[in-house]
């Protein structure tokens, strides 16, 4: 089987599952700034399959609000508006890849992941004093990169999955054998096209390789945070397939050794039992 090229993936990826309709106008709506808060409301509550995950989201322990959402306005009041882009870029995202039984990828363990990483962002950016609501949505979203290459390339993809349940390499060198690019590169091209919050889509783009001229919080936060997901050993083959943290993202983090050893259970416990799909 050859290896797939970009050119092979810039036309499958024409073929993606779209975002709803109610969903990317309202994702671009955001994107263009000054949203008039009645208009966007009426807009998202025309689909109310995207408004009950919004609220399964929004009253997950990971906001830890001490009172019920029960409406898109009260997210957009107890929330904030940019969170509220990212938890609607999260829920309409989430849905939109049909399972690919072929390719052999373990669609529960990549949410338990997912939802690990969300909630080590949460906690690193609480501690660093970044945006936590939107380091929550990255790691929600940081490796949808590998759903596109599970859904435009099944077989490959089954290789890359073979080789990482195996334990012999880490995802992405598994990725570069059988592709010209890795999940970051497909996830970041694709999501160029979903107005999502600019930290967001830069996690999902350089969450392996967090750029050191232009350093990113969140990037920062969700490079650190996958990295604490797989240290959790919650999949035996994780403890051997851990990826590499970068040393400037350690520095600029500064979290300092004592702090990640308590962060190790509260990220566990965090995350532990969550249902958001
Ligand atoms: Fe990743
Ligand atoms: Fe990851």
């Amino acid at each position: 089987m050859s290896r797939v090229e970009m050119s092979d993936a810039d036309w499958r990826i024409q073929h993606l599952p779209a975002l709803s309709e109610v969903a990317a106008d309202a994702l671009k709506l955001m994107a263009a700034g000054d949203v008039p808060l009645g208009k966007l409301e009426n807009l998202v509550n025309r689909d109310q399959a995207l408004v009950l995950r919004i609220l399964r989201i929004a009253n997950s322990p990971f906001y830890g609000l001490s009172r019920r959402v029960a409406t898109i306005h009260d997210a957009i009041v107890l929330l904030g508006l940019e969170t509220v882009r990212g938890v609607i870029a999260a829920a309409a995202v989430m849905h939109i890849f049909p399972d690919q039984p072929e390719s052999g990828m373990n669609r529960s363990r990549f949410w338990t992941h997912s939802v690990q990483v969300a909630a080590a962002g949460k906690l690193i950016a609480e501690e660093c004093g970044f945006d936590a609501g939107i380091a929550f949505c990255a790691g929600l979203l940081h490796d949808v990169g590998r759903l596109v290459m599970e859904f435009c390339f099944p077989e490959n993809y089954a290789r890359v999955a073979a080789a990482c349940d195996a334990g012999e390499m880490q995802i992405t060198t598994a990725e570069l054998s059988h592709f010209a690019f890795d999940h970051g590169q497909m996830g970041g091209r694709v999501a160029s096209g979903w107005h999502l919050p600019d930290s967001i889509h830069l996690a999902i783009a350089a969450h392996h390789c967090p750029a050191a001229d232009h350093p990113n919080p969140i990037v920062d936060v969700i490079h650190a945070g996958d990295i604490l997901s797989h240290g959790l050993g919650t999949f035996p083959e994780d403890l051997t397939l851990v990826p590499g943290l970068d040393a400037e993202v350690w520095r600029r983090l500064d979290l300092g050794e004592s702090l990640l050893a308590q962060l190790l259970p509260r990220i566990d416990k965090l995350s532990r039992g969550m249902q958001l799909l």
